[in-house]
């Protein structure tokens, strides 16, 4: 089979470079990435389409073409879409139309002929996937990694801050993509079954799919990659991360204190993150500070606990967090820097360092779509600490079988519970340590995942003539022909978000 993957958003390459150095470089190229190769390796051909950046900020983003090193039968293609520059992906909805699609189909044109099947990725990719399938009739499917009606909700959108608000996020563009993306796609992939009964029922999709129709949905959990992450896996620097652990615990924490275990969190630092909420319960709880240390991973940030940075969003998350450091006396027990390299090999090495020592993994975010960091944590042998709120209550929990402990994040005393449970008690440790690690290496393996796509795929290309279909939504003319005329009114929004009786205090602002 020959495969698009649609990913505008972000970039590749094939040193993984800005990996987490900006929101639009997380978990969801790692997932294009991973999938793709290991589609790739049973023998399949695989292209990742993105968008080509001519900046000599993002260097690594400009030719036509790359690979991995060492993996046959992928390409990166990357394709103009509006300015050379980089943009965050909120800017790229018009360009999308007017380029990237159309400079998709004449690459394929021009070379060979366009792939059986596409997936396509967030609302961008499927936007995309949308407009190609209409001009070739290529079937796609659509994994949306979040959701815009999530993400309003986390902002607290009301029909007086919608105006604002949208300025800055675009949702207007965004959420009419999205119920396109999953009203004209073959199949809608997620990673859990809460993702599809919870997510997509949002009622700004309503109309859009229906979430009882099964042959409308499949869930495909991601997988954690063990030549990585594993516990017997061993990174280029592996040694040369311990020593800079080593080096930052001599210059946070008091010299009696320094090989104790640790709780450690590693995630943007974005106020949905709530890495706050971590640090309020290690300050709350004598326990857990006569017990271990806490250590936060802050990706480029060296020591954020005693230097400003000059990050808006950075500050919003650290100053907080200083303050309970400083109020509590907690700095001679807290430590936050930033490994050698921001590469998933040293993180998998902080992982492992961090085992020896009988730590505990903590991700206490608020909401988490389906959280592959804590399911890494756990196959370097880490007992895991994770939010009940998203994915980790379907990867970490069965029935009643418990593979991790779920906290709630909006409750430090119950998230001292959790670390607790582990951090005082050898046997729970042990237990958690094992059952998470066998969790993962059965069930969250990439060559899972791409085995579950390709069945997928290989069912919609043979059943594409019976397959039934959602009533199709009409396209937008905005994505047929984005200019002025044919923009999309807040109005519109509005009405999908806060149903037809809600009025917009001001009208669109473009
Ligand atoms: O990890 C980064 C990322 O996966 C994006 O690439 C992804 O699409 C996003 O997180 C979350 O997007 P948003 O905040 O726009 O919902």
């Amino acid at each position: 089979m020959h495969i698009g993957f649609l990913n505008p958003q972000g970039n590749f390459d094939s040193g993984n470079s800005h990996i987490t150095k900006h929101p639009d470089f997380g978990g969801q190229l790692i997932y294009v990435k991973q999938l793709a190769i290991a589609i790739a390796q049973m023998g399949h051909k695989v292209d990742i389409l993105t968008r080509q950046i001519i900046d000599p900020e993002w260097s690594e983003f400009a030719e036509t073409f790359e690979t991995y090193p060492g993996v046959d039968n992928v390409r990166i293609i990357r394709l103009p879409a509006g300015p050379k520059k980089f943009l965050p992906k909120e800017l790229l909805w018009h360009y999308l139309v007017t380029d990237w699609v159309p400079n998709i189909l004449k690459f394929y044109q021009q070379h060979g002929g366009l792939p059986d099947a596409m997936t396509a990725h967030y609302g961008d990719g499927g936007i995309c996937g949308v407009l190609i399938g209409e001009k070739t009739g290529i079937p796609f499917t659509f994994t949306a990694h979040s959701l815009g009606a999530q993400k309003m909700d986390k902002l607290e959108v009301t029909p007086e801050n919608l105006p604002e608000i949208d300025e800055q996020f675009h949702f207007k563009y965004r959420i009419l993509a999205e119920r396109l993306s999953m009203n004209r796609s073959a199949v809608n992939i997620t990673s859990t079954r809460q993702e599809r009964f919870e997510q997509y029922s949002h009622q700004v999709y309503r109309d859009a799919v229906d979430v009882d129709k099964d042959d409308r949905f499949a869930v495909i959990p991601p997988g954690a990659d063990f030549s990585i992450f594993g516990a017997k896996a061993h990174s280029e620097n592996e040694e040369a991360t311990y020593l800079h652990i080593q080096e930052r615990l001599a210059r946070d924490i008091a010299e009696p204190r320094r090989d104790l275990p640790v709780i450690i969190a590693s995630s943007r630092l974005e106020p949905k993150k709530n890495i706050l909420g971590l640090v309020q319960a290690f300050a709350m709880s004598p326990t857990l500070q006569e017990r271990a240390n806490l250590v936060l991973l802050t990706g480029g940030f060296d020591d954020p606990l005693r230097e400003e940075t000059s990050d808006d969003t950075t500050e919003e998350v650290l100053t907080p967090i200083r303050e309970v450091i400083k109020e509590n006396d907690l700095w001679d027990k807290v430590s936050a820097f930033g490994l050698l390299d921001q590469s998933q090999e040293s993180l998998a090495a902080a992982y492992r360092f961090m085992v020896k020592r009988r730590s505990v993994f903590a991700l206490t975010a608020l909401y988490e779509p389906f959280g592959l960091a804590p399911l890494e944590a756990a196959v370097a042998g880490l007992p895991v600490v994770a939010t009940k709120n998203g994915g980790p209550s379907e990867s970490l929990q069965q029935g009643n079988k418990e593979y991790g402990v779920l906290v709630d994040p909006e409750d430090p005393a119950d998230i001292v519970r959790g670390l607790e449970r582990l951090l005082c008690d050898a046997d729970e440790w042990e237990y958690f340590a094992q059952a998470g690690q066998q969790r993962v290496l059965k069930n969250y393996t990439w060559e899972s995942t791409a085995e579950n796509y390709l069945t997928l795929l290989e069912q919609i290309l043979s059943s594409s003539a019976t397959r039934s279909r959602a009533k199709l939504l009409p396209i937008h003319p905005y994505f047929g022909n984005p200019e002025s005329q044919t923009d999309v009114f807040l109005e519109e929004l509005g009405k999908l978000y806060f149903g037809s009786n809600q009025k917009l205090l001001s009208t669109s602002s473009f």
